[in-house]
């Protein structure tokens, strides 16, 4: 039984056999409509969520499946203390596979040492968010053929966002990948992904304070939300909430073909103005999501394709 915690519990094969799952399940989703025919997804959230809970359901929906679940901490068990290793284990006996998010770095692996069922990361704390990297390779490699040779900048909340430390993980393993790393001091990305992860395996990458400079190097712009919920005080989140916005005069900067990635929820960092430009990908982005959720389930619960 294999479980998913990081993008790393993958190769690079396997991720590329996913992203092709993925992309036929696109192009030929009849196909698939029956694969999961008497499955259920468990999706455990104990912290907010619209796309990643809603995108896991109606992955397991489009398949055939059912689902069951709850949507905070409130609602189940946890408001009464239960560990998040009892209640997988009685996830197991109800669900065939989890889906769990939990404020807590390492709670969804806690949850996997005890579970009789694949259980998936979706989102721990400030540390990794493997399913929203699966979707931002597979909106890349859907977008740009392949991906190869990228100048990726990436911006806003690199510290406590989870979503870049997890793509940044998954990034280093493709060739010709540079990194520009856009952010206020403050929220730089943490000590062990620019050593263990960046200089470790000897990728070129930058650190910089504004968006204008660097704006026109970009291929893929990875904009992120200033992340409130982490932060120890409400000052300093107010301090550097609008520390970034992406608006159509910076758009005019970039390359004709770059492309403006954003996992959402998207809160002053990108105007709306910026909706209606082509290189606009976040909603495509979010939209994809649901096929490579639908290729990691059947992937996970082993079902022939
Ligand atoms: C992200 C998350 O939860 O980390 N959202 C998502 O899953 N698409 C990003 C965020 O909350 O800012």
């Amino acid at each position: 039984m294999r479980h998913l915690m990081s993008p790393l519990d993958f190769t690079r094969e396997e991720l590329e056999q996913l992203m092709d799952l993925a992309d036929d399940i696109k192009n030929h989703p009849d196909k698939y409509s029956e694969k999961c025919h008497g499955k259920k997804l468990a999706t455990c959230f104990y912290e907010p969520s619209t796309r990643t809970r809603l995108s896991f359901e109606a992955a397991m929906l489009n398949l055939g499946g059912s689902v069951l679940g709850f949507s905070s901490a409130d609602s189940s068990s946890a408001a009464k203390g239960e560990s998040v290793s009892d209640t997988i284990r009685v996830i197991s006996s109800y669900a065939d596979i989890c889906a769990m998010r939990h404020p807590k770095e390492g709670a969804p692996l806690v949850a996997s040492s005890r579970s009789l069922i694949p259980v998936i990361n979706a989102g721990d704390g400030g540390h990794q968010h493997p399913t929203q990297t699966l979707t931002d390779l597979f909106t890349i490699r859907s977008l740009r053929g392949e991906i190869k040779d990228l100048t990726i900048g990436l911006c806003g909340d690199l510290k406590f966002g989870r979503t870049v430390h997890s793509l940044i993980n998954a990034l280093v393993r493709y060739p010709g990948i540079k990194f520009v790393l856009i952010s206020p001091e403050e929220l730089r990305v943490p000590e062990y992904i620019r050593e263990d992860v960046l200089e470790k395996n000897g990728y070129e990458y930058k650190e910089v304070d504004t968006l204008d400079d660097v704006m026109g190097e970009l291929d893929i712009l990875y904009m992120t939300r200033v992340q409130r919920e982490r932060f120890f005080n409400e000052e300093d989140y107010i301090r550097l909430k609008d520390f970034f916005i992406l608006t159509p005069e910076k758009m005019n900067l970039a390359k004709k073909d770059m492309m403006v990635l954003h996992p959402l929820p998207r809160v002053n960092e990108i105007a709306v103005d910026v909706d209606d430009d082509p290189r606009a990908m976040y909603f495509t982005q979010a939209k994809y999501g649901v096929f490579i959720r639908m290729a990691l389930i059947l992937t996970l619960l082993e079902i022939p394709c």
